[in-house]
């Protein structure tokens, strides 16, 4: 025992020695001379305040990220009412009469926004990474919301605020919260590009707008703009898995799929620009998972999405039946998940709490990138390693079997695309001949038993 707080005190003076030693990321900004190099950035989404957030900022933190990104769900800010099917408030079914999610006043938001800044986990992290971010629609205010939402002026405020946004910065004048940042020296920089796909976003099914003219018009002058290494776009929902065309009719999921225009420009944009080194970071889907397109632009275009810090699919279900849905995910067709052997599942999705992981090693040529998924305790459960050189149009020969992330999810033969609704309806058909049977014994029983007893 006595060992232990020894070693934890040596431990604790070691980390802040450590801390003193290494300047802050602001702190390097303000000396500008030679802008520190990049090599390591942790990323996250989907974190409820009122979870325990324990033990994965420990883990973030033990991986030592010099830029943290948040992409949304930042906060869960409005207020989920309860699945009810009767009663006089009734928030699902054909008859509901409530709307399940309600947004919440200033006061509540900005409460939660301090539970999550004072976060102990979150407040070691601030102390030794820059932290920037974006929003989704929780921390946006509601559910699934997009441009009609009459907060979103006060809410980009409240969220700017809980990112130390300066007051003079010119993204507290904008409609919208999308942001770029670059970092590192010369020849070896990393572009981080902010999407807002809330602010100005159409309704869904409209196949109408995500990003609106004004951000469009930001986008192009920042992928055309002055030369990066790398450039990572943070997107809040998924650019490249469209999973909701193998998962309708049973249940959708927000992405850039819903709006193929949409998408289709932004594939565009990228490739005019030229620009080699871009890929995307997602989140909003609560499970984790590696995705890659390899026929938008010249070159792969990878995709790492992490959700959630505290919110996961896994976690809304006993852990009995854990293997239920580690199935279900393994079922549901995909053309663009990337499988290989670093996967925990075999289905090589992770839907427990996860962050996600940018390593650059810049000392090999060609200049190594790996992207990671990690679990609570820092476990990697999810990874793939390529090189800059792979993500250029101009250097890359395309290998065979590149191009087996080239269709789209919608192309797939109808059997396969809808499996899932037919296990779905096979299960449910099942379920009511099992019971139709069950009835029918039940009362043939009753029926000779009453014979019997009358004969008696
Ligand atoms: C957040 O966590 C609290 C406390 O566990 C819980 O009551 C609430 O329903 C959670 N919210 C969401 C959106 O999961
Ligand atoms: C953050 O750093 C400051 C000093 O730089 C220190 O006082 C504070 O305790 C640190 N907070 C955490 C949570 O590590
Ligand atoms: C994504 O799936 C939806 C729903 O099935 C479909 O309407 C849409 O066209 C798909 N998008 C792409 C890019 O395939």
């Amino acid at each position: 025992m006595a060992m232990g707080v020894t070693s934890v005190v040596l431990l604790a003076i070691a980390i802040t020695f450590t801390l003193m030693s290494t300047a802050t990321p602001q702190q390097q900004q303000q000396q500008q001379e030679q802008p520190h190099l990049i090599s390591r950035i942790a990323f996250g989404s989907c974190a409820n305040q009122s979870s325990p957030q324990v033990p994965i900022w420990d883990a973030i933190v033990d991986f030592k990220p010099q830029v943290f990104i948040w992409l949304g769900d930042n906060i869960y800010g409005d207020i989920r009412r309860p699945f009810r099917l009767f009663g006089t408030q009734r928030t699902i079914g054909p008859w509901k009469n409530v709307p399940r999610f309600v947004p919440s006043s200033e006061d509540q938001m900005i409460s939660n926004y301090h539970i999550a800044k004072t976060n102990h986990g979150y407040s070691r992290l601030r102390n030794i990474s820059k932290v920037i971010g974006t929003w989704d629609d929780h921390d946006y205010g509601l559910n699934d919301a997009g441009k009609e939402f009459p907060h979103k002026h006060t809410n980009q405020r409240l969220m700017l605020d809980f990112l130390d946004e300066p007051h003079h910065s010119p993204r507290r004048k904008q409609a919208g919260v999308y942001a770029s940042y670059t970092f590192g020296p010369q020849g070896r920089q990393i572009k981080v590009i902010l999407l807002d796909t809330r602010y100005h976003r159409d309704p869904l099914r409209s196949d109408g707008t995500i990003l609106g003219t004004a951000q469009w018009a930001w986008l192009e002058k920042e992928l055309n703009g002055g030369p990066s290494a790398i450039t990572i776009i943070g997107s809040s929902i998924q650019v490249l898995s469209n999973l909701s065309a193998c998962t309708g009719p049973l249940f959708y999921l927000e992405s850039w799929g819903r709006f193929p225009s949409e998408r289709k420009r932004l594939f565009n944009l990228i490739s005019d620009s030229k620009r080699d080194g871009v890929f995307f970071i997602s989140g909003d889907v609560h499970f984790g998972e590696i995705t890659r397109f390899d026929c938008a632009t010249g070159y792969p275009l990878y995709d790492i999405t992490s959700s959630g810090l505290t919110q996961a699919v896994e976690k809304v279900i006993p852990s009995f039946l854990h293997f239920v849905l580690q199935f279900l995910a393994w079922f549901t067709p995909t053309t663009v998940r990337v499988m290989n052997n670093n996967c925990k599942h075999k289905s090589c999705t992770y839907g427990q709490p996860n962050f996600g992981v940018i390593e650059v090693d810049w000392d090999v040529n060609p200049v190594r990138l790996r992207f990671e998924v990690r679990g609570v305790s820092g476990e990697v459960v999810h990874s793939v390693t390529t090189s800059l050189s792979e993500l250029g149009a101009r250097n890359i020969q395309m290998k065979a079997g590149d191009h087996k992330h080239c269709s789209l999810e919608v192309d797939l033969p109808w059997l396969v695309r809808r499996r899932l609704a037919i296990l779905f309806s096979f299960v449910v058909a099942v379920v009511i001949v099992v019971q139709v049977v069950i009835l029918y014994v039940v009362i043939s029983l009753m029926v000779k038993c009453h014979r019997k007893c009358k004969r008696d």
